[in-house]
């Protein structure tokens, strides 16, 4: 049996193989099952014994070779392709960074995550309310009857209700207070939470916006009295201007929901439109505050013969303002890309208390 053409035809078909797929026809003809070589061996079976000795190990030798080449070429062709890729894909890792425009983190963003960051430390957890809300959980609830003057002072923006539907409608909530009577209603008491978010009035100027941020918080416990209000907000203060001191005044006030109440405004100067906290002749007023009224905890189903707290609400945007000197509210919701490049901040400085609140 003369092998020497088949073994030319068949090595010179896997060097001339472009490709795996033209490789794998190769391997087909040669050793497949119905294979030029496979027919050879099959007629093996059939020769005398003494040929079929010689004729069995040169056909396994073929056999071999053929295999042999084919893995060679394969392993060949896989470098080949892997060096391709490279090739393509080779990237200089040397070179300096192409600067690009990455989106900032809004001041309101950034603020209401560095005091969520201060109140976490300081024991309180965050709750949440719908900005949708009835008028039972926004006024009601805390102690702000139908024909209480409050409602008008509020701005309320009203929610449509369908012709002869005459329940009281919902509103738009005018603060985040009826996040109170939810987290208590929910969790009952001790509690301690903040509740930052939108809430909405009928209001335009340069230092009010139909939507603006409060943040709520309520700490009800057996003991809590205006004294522990005091030092949660002073402390508060101090943390997130980050300076050494600042100025409170807590003025006599009036809220439907404590009692006693009280307003509390921070010393601030305005040079030249650039605002600076804890110096000058100005006060701004950044919140409200007070012991919770018996009747808003018990319309949360709070026991006010056993429980008593405190509770504020302070307003984001007022206190962003400040610590980052933006002089005009409306700016906050303009979505001016400049505005919001100057005041933004990276999306990769997350504020903690021990890594920094802001840099
Ligand atoms: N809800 C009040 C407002 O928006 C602010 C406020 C005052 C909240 C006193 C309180 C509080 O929790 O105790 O004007």
């Amino acid at each position: 049996m003369d092998l020497t053409e088949i073994r030319g035809k068949y090595l010179a078909a896997v060097a001339g193989a472009a490709g795996e797929a033209a490789l794998e026809e190769v391997r087909v003809a040669a050793l497949g099952k119905k294979g030029e070589v496979s027919a050879l061996m099959a007629t093996l079976g059939k020769m005398p014994p003494e040929e079929r000795k010689t004729a069995g190990a040169d056909l396994n030798a073929l056999k071999d070779e053929i295999d042999a080449a084919l893995r060679a070429k394969k392993t060949a062709l896989g470098d080949a392709a892997l060096d391709e890729r490279l090739r393509a894909e080779w990237l200089d890792v040397t070179l300096p960074g192409r600067p690009r425009r990455a989106g900032t983190v809004h001041p309101v963003s950034q603020v209401t995550d560095e005091l969520t960051a201060i109140f976490a430390d300081m024991g309180f957890a965050v709750a949440e309310g719908p900005q949708v809300e009835s008028d039972w959980y926004n006024f009601d609830a805390l102690n702000i009857p139908p024909e209480h003057p409050a409602r008008q002072e509020h701005d309320t923006f009203f929610m449509h209700r369908a012709a002869g539907d005459d329940r009281p409608p919902h509103v738009l909530r005018t603060h985040t207070s009826p996040v109170q009577i939810r987290a208590m209603t929910e969790q009952g008491a001790p509690i301690r939470v903040i509740a930052p978010g939108r809430v909405y009035r009928m209001d335009m100027d340069q230092t009010h916006t139909p939507m603006f941020h409060q943040v709520e918080g309520l700490a009800i416990d057996r003991d809590i009295s205006m004294a522990n209000l005091k030092w949660t907000l002073e402390e508060f203060c101090r943390a997130f201007f980050e300076v050494p001191s600042v100025e409170l005044r807590f003025r006599a006030s009036h809220f439907p929901f404590t009692e006693p109440s009280a307003e509390v405004d921070i010393r601030y100067s305005n040079v030249g439109g650039q605002l600076r906290i804890g110096e000058g002749d100005k006060w701004m007023e950044i919140l409200g505050s007070g012991m919770v009224h018996p009747k808003v905890l018990a319309a949360a189903g709070v026991d006010p013969t056993q429980w008593q707290g405190f509770a504020f609400g302070m307003g984001i945007d007022r206190i962003a303002m400040l610590k980052y000197g933006i002089p005009d509210l409306r700016a906050f919701f303009e979505s001016d890309l400049r505005w919001l490049r100057n005041y933004g901040f990276s999306a990769l400085d997350v504020p903690t208390l021990p890594a920094g609140l802001s840099r």
